[in-house]
């Protein structure tokens, strides 16, 4: 039985509503988020109120993190991020340019200079330390990591990098809640998110927590929490909910802020996301172990991420395409049997704008060019079906036998 796809906003060039036989990704929302918005709805209290605080409450549980703040997308997150560590004119980040655009772009909201560093290879496609270290000058101020696909960069060595220059680390977690790592300082695991100084997270509809837009950002350092309470809500002393409690009657604005909040609906929506978090990154995991059986011996494509670090998100399943097969003729293949594919990225510094405004050209990160060009998204989500697996494995297998790449 083939799910009714669902319709995305944007990113995804798509067949209509009802055409795709398996759509890339999926909200997986039921009976209980339907409820859960309507208490809001019922309650008429929309925005930064208990509902909010609760999330994030639950949501610093669930990551044992000490400050969590719900903001309207991780791309808010990001920027926050960047503004509360003091990226300013001059100052140069290092992040990967395998990765969405929000990455890079929150370091220039800041006037910071973005500097890219190379992926490890086409089996980890996350950012290398070894490229970091050797992009790593008197002004760099921090590194941006991304943990493509829900698979966790290697923090140990990361980290050590970070505190033997003195850099921020800014985690990207766009793609990995509830995804852990070895956690050196402390000893043993912990959540993704949690190892650096700022972890940012998004609740994009084709996430893996959704509730259309919304983020969060967490940390477990106080000075860096107190300012992101405030500029989140334009650096304003009290909050709504303070106001209408009569905690406060009154209120000071003391620096540049924004309207960054999440609302009352979306945090709603966020809580019970959470509760199905875990389970359904587990039916991600078994999806993609079916595939991986599946594909193993298939001659033309490969699987990165066999061998990663502590436990995987698994987002996005991606495979990268042999050289002797053409991607656009692939990817309407596969269309053309009703299966829907992306590209997770293009990379980001051959974008026009990224190239104008810096210079960047071809041969400038060879690694991530080289995977960028050959990388395929396929279908994951937690109620995707092994049989629907098996019908994307066979489309695969038959393009690459008629081309004579497989047999
Ligand atoms: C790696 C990464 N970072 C940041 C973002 C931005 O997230 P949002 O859409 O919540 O702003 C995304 C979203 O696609 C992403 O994939």
């Amino acid at each position: 039985m083939f799910r009714q796809p669902i319709f995305f906003k944007r990113k995804w060039e798509s067949l209509t509503l009802s055409e795709w036989k398996i759509p890339f990704a999926s909200v997986e929302i039921d009976d209980k988020e339907h409820a859960a918005v309507s208490n809001v709805l019922t309650s008429k209290w929309l925005t930064m109120g208990e509902v909010t605080q609760q999330f994030e409450q639950q949501f610093a549980e669930f990551l044992n993190v000490k400050y969590a703040f719900a903001v309207s997308s991780c791309t808010a997150a990001l920027h926050l991020a960047n503004v509360v560590l003091g990226v300013g004119a001059g100052d140069e980040v290092i992040c990967p340019a395998l990765t969405f655009v929000a990455t890079a772009n929150a370091v220039r909201y800041c006037g910071g200079k973005v500097v890219f560093a190379d992926i490890t290879g086409d089996k980890d496609l996350n950012i290398s330390q070894a490229d970091i270290s050797r992009k790593i000058t008197s002004r760099t101020k921090g590194i941006i990591l991304v943990h493509y696909g829900g698979y966790a960069c290697n923090m140990p060595e990361i980290m050590q990098i970070a505190k033997k220059h003195n850099l921020f680390v800014i985690e990207d977690t766009a793609h990995a809640p509830g995804a852990s790592a070895s956690n050196v300082a402390a000893g043993g695991e912990a959540m993704l998110g949690t190892l650096g100084d700022v972890g940012c997270f998004s609740f994009f509809s084709n996430k893996n927590m959704a509730t259309g837009e919304g983020g969060m950002l967490v940390t477990k350092r106080q000075e860096l929490a107190d300012k992101v309470r405030r500029l989140r809500s334009h650096g304003m002393t009290a909050l709504t909910l303070e106001r209408y409690q009569g905690h406060a009657h009154s209120y000071d604005v003391t620096a540049l802020g924004y309207n960054y909040r999440l609302d009352e609906i979306r945090s709603a929506i966020g809580i019970v996301q959470l509760g199905k978090l875990l389970q359904h990154n587990a039916a991600r995991k078994k999806l993609v172990e079916h595939y991986r059986r599946k594909l193993e011996r298939v001659v033309g494509i490969s699987i990165p991420f066999k061998k990663f670090y502590g436990k995987s998100a698994y987002h996005l399943l991606p495979i990268l395409l042999d050289q002797k097969v053409k991607r656009d003729d692939f990817m309407n293949y596969l269309k053309a049997g009703g299966i829907q594919t992306s590209v997770h990225y293009p990379a980001l510094h051959l974008f026009s704008d990224f190239r104008n405004t810096y210079g960047f050209r071809e041969g400038h990160l060879t690694k991530t060019e080289a995977v960028a060009r050959m990388l395929v998204t396929l279908p994951l989500y937690p109620s995707l079906a092994f049989e629907q697996v098996d019908y994307v494995v066979s489309k695969i297998e038959d393009y690459l036998k008629l081309k004579g790449i497989y047999s």
